[in-house]
């Protein structure tokens, strides 16, 4: 939703009591609320952010413009979790309330030093003119929650920068920090800069250069870059906006895309060998995807479902966005795989063999299988005249359509309103979640994904085999 300026950026503290609880008010009127997916508490969800280990518990931070559904001024709000399933708020908040993020505590990263959580994020700040600044801050978080920031700029705007210079990635490569950020040079092409901390200190960042990883420059501005190992083998998840599509097809207003690497040079800021860029996703919606590494290696990735200026049906109620489901990502064959964490099953409340159902709550998990040399349809939020959101399997062609066109509140109609992902002429098997107004479609366990949404009516909950042939088992999830 388009908000005039003098709203969006209104100081959090003028925003009165009563405003608050008609926005408040105005969420709880929404149908298509998920069950076991994040959503914002009030506003706007976008990237997540800060999502790393600490204290024995998982923290994952999202962006947030508390007062609309609205880009407006951001703030970090702090989600734990022990499970990667369940995620609660903590009621901490990392806010725009400094000079150096005087427009919005940006996109960042987090990870632990010493016995506390780092979290560096970028301070967008603006002068009376609206030109823009962007640096690189930092803050300390403490066991309890309690967060105090730096107070100096860590990185400061690069020269071969334009304005448009953020979210920082820290993450530890052979014992050293470094960082990330997503760029725009001069020439309006993205780009992404490498940095150290000197000794090792994370308040002393020294520029190694800009990070060669075979991009060619369509985009014009590169965000959220993330470099995350999997079995040892660098990834580079990152959001080039404006990317030529002849480079890479994609529908979505902007795409995220990776590329695997064999190694990565620090001191010629170098990924070695990397893969052609790849589609992260083949649905609707899925950006600012974020990835971390824990002790053990293992890589967790979550994505905002949702895009850059795209309006939403939720929109209307006041609050827009979700974060994905808790994605571990490995390779197999030099390809990158995608599944949901292990313990998504505990939301498991019973299961049945999958048959036709006139009504369900939107609330399940399916795995099916479909043979090989063949063709089928399922349809799902599907209402009684047998419509609703399409799956079409061709195992033979090696193709999976979705179409949300007959099903649900429509909109990002310039984008098309079906995605196609390729899968390999075989037996295809799906693992598919479905919350309410979320749906996430993890192909043969998990080589390709699609992610979006659907804003169904109260009718729209059926399950149909259209044709073909579609076996396996409906689990009842628990919301
Ligand atoms: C990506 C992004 C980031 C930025 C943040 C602001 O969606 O534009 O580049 O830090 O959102 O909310």
């Amino acid at each position: 939703m388009n908000l005039p300026t003098a709203i969006r950026y209104k100081a959090y503290d003028k925003w009165t009591p009563e405003e608050i609880a008609h926005i408040k008010e105005n969420m709880a009127k929404s149908p298509w609320h998920a069950t076991y997916h994040l959503e914002p508490k009030m506003g706007l969800l976008n990237d997540p952010n800060g999502f790393s280990y600490f204290d024995g518990k998982f923290h994952l931070f999202y962006q947030n413009f508390p007062f609309a559904a609205s880009h407006g001024l951001k703030q970090w709000v702090h989600t734990t979790s022990t499970d990667l399933v369940h995620f609660e708020e903590t009621g901490v908040e990392l806010k725009p309330d400094t000079p150096l993020d005087s427009h919005g505590a940006y996109s960042g990263s987090a990870y632990q030093v010493d016995d506390k959580l780092f979290l560096f994020y970028t301070g967008n700040v603006r002068d009376d003119n609206w030109v823009r600044t962007p640096l690189q801050i930092g803050a300390f978080m403490n066991k309890d929650g309690k967060i105090e920031k730096i107070k100096e700029v860590l990185i400061e705007p690069a020269s071969d920068a334009t304005e448009h210079f953020r979210d920082p990635q820290i993450f530890k490569h052979e014992g050293n920090f470094y960082a990330i950020v997503g760029a725009q040079n001069h020439n309006k092409q993205g780009f992404i800069k490498l940095y150290r901390a000197l000794d090792n200190n994370v308040l002393t960042w020294e520029e190694i250069g800009n990070l060669d990883f075979a991009g060619t420059g369509s985009e014009y501005m590169i965000e959220c870059p993330n470099l995350v190992f999997v079995n040892e083998q660098p990834v580079l998840l990152y959001s080039p906006q404006g990317l030529d599509k002849a480079e890479l097809a994609y529908d979505n207003i902007y795409p995220n895309t990776y590329k695997i690497c064999q190694a990565l040079d620090t001191k010629t800021a170098k990924l070695i060998d990397p893969s052609p860029i790849f589609n992260l996703d083949y649905g609707f919606e899925a950006y600012a995807t974020q990835a971390f590494n824990m002790p053990d290696g293992t890589a967790y990735a979550v994505s905002w479902i949702g895009l850059p200026d795209v309006d939403y049906p939720t929109d209307q109620y006041d609050y827009q966005g979700a974060m994905s489901l808790v994605k571990e990502l490995t390779i197999k064959d030099g390809k990158l795989y995608q599944n949901p964490v292990s313990a998504m099953t505990s939301l498991r409340q019973s299961q049945e063999a999958l048959s036709n159902k006139e009504k369900t709550d939107n609330t399940y998990e399916l795995e099916i299988l479909i043979p090989e040399n063949s063709q089928a349809e399922l349809l799902l939020f599907a209402d009684q005249d047998g419509k609703g959101f399409t799956i079409t399997f061709d195992t033979h062609k090696g193709e999976v359509v979705i179409d949300r066109s007959q099903v649900g509140q429509q909109y990002a109609l310039e984008f098309g309103t079906s995605r196609s992902c390729p899968i390999p002429r075989q037996a295809c098997k799906a693992r598919i979640f479905i919350d309410k107004s979320i749906f996430e479609i993890f192909l043969n366990d998990g080589e390709q994904v699609l992610t979006g949404r659907i804003f169904p009516t109260a009718q729209q909950s059926g399950i149909q085999v259209k044709s073909g042939q579609i076996t396996g088992t409906y689990y009842q999830l628990k919301g």
